[in-house]
């Protein structure tokens, strides 16, 4: 599978072109690219990826750093080690960034090309499904602090996506919950078709079909190509969309200590938005019932280790920036594929009695 889309982006009218394969990378993108170009090229990886395809890369003219896997390794200080080794190799104006990895590698990779000698070109490689069809898309960087994830960042198009299902190969089981909630999040928020095919060819994804899996991803990253040329730095609310069950998610995460997995955390906000949807009238309960089946389909893990306060949850979401005046707006759904509009707003504050409804009814069902 061969494919290659474009994203208009509002950063200096740039195109970002985002190529689809399978083992495209080390045959033909990274020869071609070393062949073709003049900067001096760098690759940024984690530990985790440097273990599993560190020999591919010894054969190729380019330099390569790496730091500890993992979301810990997402800060200033990274950054700064990096910075300090590119520097002290001569790395100049005229380089080109090359991120590989999943989310913490694009997200830290594309931070430091925005700033490196006041921002030179990159180019993502994501490597885990999340980094796929989220992560890579759409431009944002960041680094995480102790005051809150993603608190420090910009938005920096990359000039390439090199997005290659050969990687999925290595990426553990436990990852690929993320980036399935990922895809059917972005089925529920614009495609009908992705999302019927997500419940009916479930088996394809246990057997690991790359083809199928890899249309899949191209379905839902033109999602979300959609959405952010339509909004790309979050000024209109269109973008909003992209959250559904994540005000929520991030609450239970923060208040779990992170303890829960973020597939999971955000499956759970999905459920508690298609809840108070179809409380609200919005969504028919044929439709609640297919999203609850869908995410048992692919085992996603939905528990949580406690009952959390009402106040301790309001707290909590009122920190989201969708807030407004510390009320929780939440994005909802009117049926599969399609959001609530709300005026423009593309989410709603939601009745405190039914909010207190819900959350009843999520720990009844998630914190046994
Ligand atoms: N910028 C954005 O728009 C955006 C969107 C969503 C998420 N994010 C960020 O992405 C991060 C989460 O991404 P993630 O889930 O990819 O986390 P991650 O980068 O930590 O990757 C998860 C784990 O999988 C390993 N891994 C990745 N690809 C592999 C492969 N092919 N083979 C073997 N191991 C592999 C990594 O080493 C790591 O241990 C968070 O920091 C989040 O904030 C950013």
């Amino acid at each position: 599978m061969e494919k290659e889309l474009k994203l208009k982006t509002a950063w200096k009218s740039q195109i970002t072109r985002i190529h689809f394969g399978v083992n495209a990378v080390f045959e033909t993108r990274l020869p071609e690219l070393l062949d073709e170009e003049e900067s001096k090229c760098v690759i940024l990886l984690d530990s985790n990826i440097e273990k599993f395809y560190l020999d591919k890369l010894e054969k190729f003219d380019c330099k390569v750093f790496s730091f500890p896997a993992g979301e810990p390794s997402k800060t200033r200080e990274t950054k700064s080690m990096l910075e300090d080794h590119l520097l002290s190799h001569n790395f100049g104006r005229d380089s080109l960034m090359i991120g590989m990895g999943g989310g913490v590698v694009n997200d830290l990779s594309g931070f430091l090309a925005s700033t490196y000698c006041r921002g030179i070109p990159h180019i993502q490689i994501p490597t885990s499904l999340l980094a796929m069809v989220d992560a890579a898309i759409g431009g944002k960087t960041a680094v995480n602090t102790p005051y809150g994830k993603n608190m420090i960042g910009c938005f920096f198009p990359p000039k390439e996506v090199w997005i290659d299902g050969g990687f999925l190969r290595t990426l553990p089981r436990t990852q690929w919950t993320n980036g399935i909630v990922e895809i059917i999040k972005a089925s529920l928020i614009a495609s009908p078709s992705l999302f019927k095919s997500m419940r009916e060819d479930y088996r394809k994804w246990q057997q690991q079909d790359l083809t199928f899996i890899m249309q899949r991803i191209l379905e839902s990253v033109s999602i979300k190509l959609d959405v952010v040329e339509k909004d790309p730095e979050e000024e209109k609310g269109y973008r909003r969309i992209l959250n559904l069950g994540h005000t929520f998610g991030h609450a239970l995460e923060t208040l779990e200590d992170f303890q829960i997995e973020h597939g999971g955390a955000v499956a759970i906000g999905i459920l508690v938005s298609c809840y108070i949807s179809n409380k609200m009238k919005l969504l028919s309960s044929k439709a609640f019932e297919e999203i609850k089946e869908v995410f048992d389909l692919y085992q996603v893990p939905l528990h949580l280790k406690k009952r959390h306060s009402i106040d301790d949850l309001m707290a909590t979401l009122a920190l989201d920036k969708k807030a407004v005046k510390s009320s929780p707006r939440l994005v909802l759904i009117e049926s599969i594929g399609k959001v609530a509009p709300f005026n423009g707003e593309y989410c709603s504050e939601v009745e405190f009695s039914l909010l207190e409804e819900a959350i009843s009814w999520m720990h009844e069902k998630f914190a046994k």
